[in-house]
């Protein structure tokens, strides 16, 4: 993980590190021309892995009472509706040119609030803790 995208909070972070270690693992499973189960199932794992971060994220949140709540909440619903619809379509088509493409929005969009609103988060956290 490079330091640009490091919050310094250790559950947010390591959760990070295991979203692009699924996302590289799709990223494979499409560009080796795995079958289109196995590449469902990857999306899937992804989709499922990045709600639960999210879920964790709004905990802590929860938790700090974090003043920013309801704009980073209001990106994980949008966010999570994207990579849903992104799993359906891979499920029904399998991975086809756009895919990559699609992931590779989809991968700048989570990129760029990591950089923002999840370091303001973790700031947060750390001076009010
Ligand atoms: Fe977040």
């Amino acid at each position: 993980m490079t330091p640009d995208i490091e919050t310094g909070n250790q559950l947010i972070d390591s959760e990070h590190i295991q979203i692009f270690d699924a996302v590289n693992a799709l990223l494979d499973a499409c560009s080796n021309g795995r079958g289109r189960d196995k590449i469902a199932e990857t999306a899937e794992f992804l989709a499922t892995y990045v709600g639960m971060h999210f879920s964790d994220e709004e905990n802590l949140q929860k938790k700090c009472k974090y003043p920013n709540m309801e704009g980073h909440l209001a990106f994980h619903k949008r966010y999570r509706k994207d990579v849903s619809d992104f799993v359906d379509k891979v499920k029904k088509n399998g991975a086809t040119v756009q895919t990559l493409g699609e992931l590779n929005a989809l991968v700048s969009k989570l990129i760029s609030h990591i950089r923002q609103e999840d370091k303001r988060l973790a700031a947060y956290i750390r001076e009010n803790s």
